[in-house]
């Protein structure tokens, strides 16, 4: 029978480095709760990352409690998903260390991240910058994951975990499922507000630019009406209108209208009228997400059952995979 069949197992994570924005909601974690029906999921707060750049240590400390808390608020089901503190799960470091053994470093100077990274922290071009991809990949792997949602800017990370999973599965037997990264479809890829041609990013150095799931009405509405745009004055999607192209994505995204119905919508309306448009339907969108996240921070400890919970499985399921792993590699079990 159909629902009897066992269903893919999809992995992905986010790093919890600061508040989650609109780009990270419409472009992800949107889809991680669509997801939910289909596959079983597994979500990880990729903890163990962040502190690849600097972290002042009590930010951290909230910034993981906030992600986890939205995350939850967005959707994210711990009765359907499990939805873990990668750092609690100890099977993540351990298996970092033992792919990282086979991993070029040739494969990871070739990575356009990490020479981004390196190039913005110059003055801390760390080890742990250089090996991310080997802990992404050990993140992954753990899970015997078919699916990997994430976006465009990780894929070669995604290339990189199937390369190691093959050989080493060439070198010990299967070991390691091998994984496929797919960037969604319906994932929007929200850019910021003030220079269309960048992502949507909370280090944008123009606060303007960047809308967080927990802002303000207010705050929400007047980043819109600030919003870039251009001299043309038209709602049209085209080649060359990056502004307007972003806005009518999100209006898309939070209104589930096409392109055409938004064009027919706003024909002979200004720009005026159609960011104050977005802005009020991104509002009301964030409105019972921005309710629930209120309740569950309020919940301490019931924030702390739930990722408690969620720990202990993924350190059960990762556990086979890694004795499995160290078993094939020779080590004395
Ligand atoms: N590196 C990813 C990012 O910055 C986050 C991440 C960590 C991840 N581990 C992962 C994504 C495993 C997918 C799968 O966006």
């Amino acid at each position: 029978m159909e629902n009897e069949k066992k269903r893919e197992v999809v992995f992905s994570a986010i790093q919890p480095s600061g508040t989650i924005t609109l780009g990270n909601y419409l472009g992800a974690v949107r889809n991680w709760v669509a997801m939910q029906e289909e596959y079983d999921c597994i979500y990880a707060l990729a903890d163990l990352h962040t502190i690849t750049v600097k972290q002042e240590p009590a930010q951290m400390r909230k910034n993981i409690i906030d992600a986890y808390a939205s995350i939850m608020a967005c959707g994210v089901d711990v009765e359907k998903s499990l939805f873990f503190i990668q750092s609690h799960v100890h099977t993540h470091a351990e298996l970092a260390w033992l792919l990282s053994c086979y991993t070029q470093f040739g494969e990871l100077s070739r990575m356009t991240q990490f020479k981004d990274k390196s190039a913005k922290h110059a003055d801390n071009i760390n080890a742990g910058l250089f090996t991310y991809p080997v802990l992404m990949a050990a993140d992954i792997l753990l899970y015997q994951a078919d699916k990997v949602p994430v976006g465009a800017d990780q894929k070669q990370h995604i290339e990189l975990t199937r390369d190691i999973a093959e050989r080493f599965n060439g070198r010990y037997g299967n070991v390691f499922k091998v994984p496929e990264g797919f960037i969604p479809k319906n994932g929007a890829r929200v850019m910021s507000l003030q220079d269309p041609s960048k992502k949507m990013s909370k280090s944008d150095e123009n606060v303007n630019g960047c809308v967080h799931l927990l802002d303000t009405p207010e705050t929400i509405m007047r980043k819109f009406k600030r919003a870039i745009t251009d001299s043309e004055a038209c709602v049209r999607y085209a080649e060359g209108k990056d502004g307007i192209n972003n806005l009518m994505s999100i209006y898309s995204a939070v209104t589930g209208l096409t392109f055409e119905q938004i064009e027919h919508d706003f024909d002979g309306k200004g720009y005026g009228d159609f960011k104050v448009a977005v802005g009020e339907a991104v509002v009301e969108h964030l409105r019972p997400i921005q309710e629930r996240y209120n309740q569950l921070v309020k919940d301490k400890a019931y924030l702390e059952e739930c990722y408690r919970k969620a720990d202990e499985i993924a350190t059960k399921i990762s556990r086979r995979t890694v004795s499995k792993a160290m078993k094939k590699i020779g080590f004395v079990l």
